[in-house]
């Protein structure tokens, strides 16, 4: 249980709130690479409760400015894209992707008013489909060299989708590992033919057990959660006979992202991104070690599941989620259809706009939550007495953060530890690009 105070802390994410300027020290997904194409690649966003325009230039350099015309305030996103930079639609008035003013066009001849005009600016990269923004003070922090990273364009596939909470109930969603065996439970198991691109439906690695078989069967893991250089990595240990367990590793990137075992092919590296205070995306980058990722397929998967252009899922508070008492009867424990995304939608915003956690009790299942906390709460306390909080990483650490193993199989009591290092060892060995990763 939290005072509210320390739920506001943790919660909060404005320019001088704790976990505001926290979150401000890191690469944060702004929007996808698909957003941003077509004719007039020029798109409105609020990020961290910033009112922003997200622009690709004519030379195709990336910009993020201030949504606001420093001249008189007009809305920059109706602007036009030329001249090396977005023009206000009113008086003409041009910014390039720093935010300098170019020109100032009604003004006299000779007028040096340009100079005295810098609209906010942020830098934005490109990495694995998804455009980065940093919104924090200095030079920006090195990206790790996980899996989502290093891995091919070829090999990874980004999408994103809206959900209508704060952003931290998401991300103790992800790294709760309890809720699966209940919210994502099917009372049958499918045809494993039909789950690619899909979460929880595949069989598990080293055996001809389903998914939904080992979730539904064994609902009452063991938990180990271990603090790394990294975050966290939580072990769920469900001893499914004597002789062996089921083996599931999930990690926490910090500050707001976890990288989670998909299916025997894929991972998913999950960041959830504050809008505002009230509001978020998440936005997952999809990463093969076998195949290349068939783009087409997960993509038309999924945009049948959203409305564009704001990612916002078909299913949602305003009809339900489609829950059906008939279908939460016979077939899945939620009623609310087989996409688990809609499952956890569900329980993240039902919990409120902001989650009131000075009524929660939490339990040894909620370890990993705890620790994420404690870890959270020290960062916050580290960014603002000018330190170097967890993961903001310089040029020279950067590069030894690889991986992380994430690994669901089948493995012997006793030695979880030895097979997930032993299973993401051969995993990487088949994998092209990440040979030694
Ligand atoms: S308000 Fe933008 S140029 Fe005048
Ligand atoms: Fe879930």
């Amino acid at each position: 249980m939290l005072s509210v105070e320390q739920n506001d802390l943790i919660t909060r994410i404005g320019p001088r709130t704790g976990a505001g300027a926290l979150m401000r020290r890191y690469w944060q997904p702004a929007a996808l690479v698909d957003e941003l194409t077509g004719n007039r690649p020029v798109k409105p966003i609020t990020l961290l409760g910033e009112s922003l325009v997200l622009f690709k230039d004519d030379r195709g350099r990336y910009g993020l400015i201030d949504r606001s015309c420093p001249h008189r305030g007009t809305d920059l996103a109706y602007g036009r894209l030329e001249d090396g930079g977005l023009r206000c639609a009113f008086h003409g008035w041009l910014f390039d992707v720093e935010g300098k003013c170019l020109q100032t066009p009604a003004e006299p001849e000779g007028s040096n008013l340009c100079a005295n005009i810098r609209q906010k600016a942020y830098p934005v990269v490109e990495r694995s489909g998804i455009l980065f923004a940093y919104m924090g003070p200095g030079a920006p922090p090195a990206f790790p060299h996980f899996d989502c990273f290093v891995a091919p364009d070829t090999h990874t596939f980004a999408f994103k989708g809206m959900i209508d909470c704060n952003w931290l109930q998401s991300l103790e969603v992800g790294i709760d590992p309890a809720h699966t065996s209940f919210l994502h439970r099917f009372f049958h198991d499918e045809d494993p033919a039909d789950q690619y691109g899909k979460l929880f439906r595949d069989k598990s690695s080293d055996s001809d057990l389903p998914m939904t078989k080992i979730m539904r069967e064994f609902p009452r893991p063991r938990i180990e959660v271990e603090q790394t250089s990294y975050g966290m990595r939580i072990a769920t240990l469900r001893q499914i006979s004597d002789a062996n367990m089921h083996i599931r590793i999930t990690n926490l990137m910090f500050p707001n992202a976890f990288i989670i075992p998909m299916s025997r092919e894929m991972t998913i590296t999950q960041w959830h991104v504050p809008i505002d205070d009230t509001k978020h995306y998440w936005y997952a980058i999809f990463t093969s070690f076998t195949k290349p990722v068939d783009k087409a397929h997960m993509r038309d998967q999924r945009l049948k599941l959203y409305q564009l252009p704001d990612y916002i899922p078909n299913k949602n508070k305003s009809n339900d989620y489609g829950f059906d008492p008939h279908e939460q009867e016979h077939e899945t424990f939620t009623g609310m259809g087989a996409d688990i995304n809609v499952h956890d939608q569900w329980a993240c915003e039902s919990m409120g706009t902001i989650q009131d956690r000075t009524r929660e009790h939490l339990g040894q299942q909620d370890k990993a939550i705890t620790t994420y906390r404690r870890l959270l709460r020290q960062a916050i306390e580290d960014a603002k007495n000018g330190g170097r909080p967890l993961m903001v990483l310089d040029a020279q650490s950067a590069p030894s953060l690889t991986g992380p193993a994430a690994i669901d199989g089948i493995g012997p009591t006793g030695d979880w530890k030895g097979y997930y290092e032993k299973t993401d060892a051969s995993k990487r060995k088949a994998a092209s690009w990440a040979n030694g990763g």
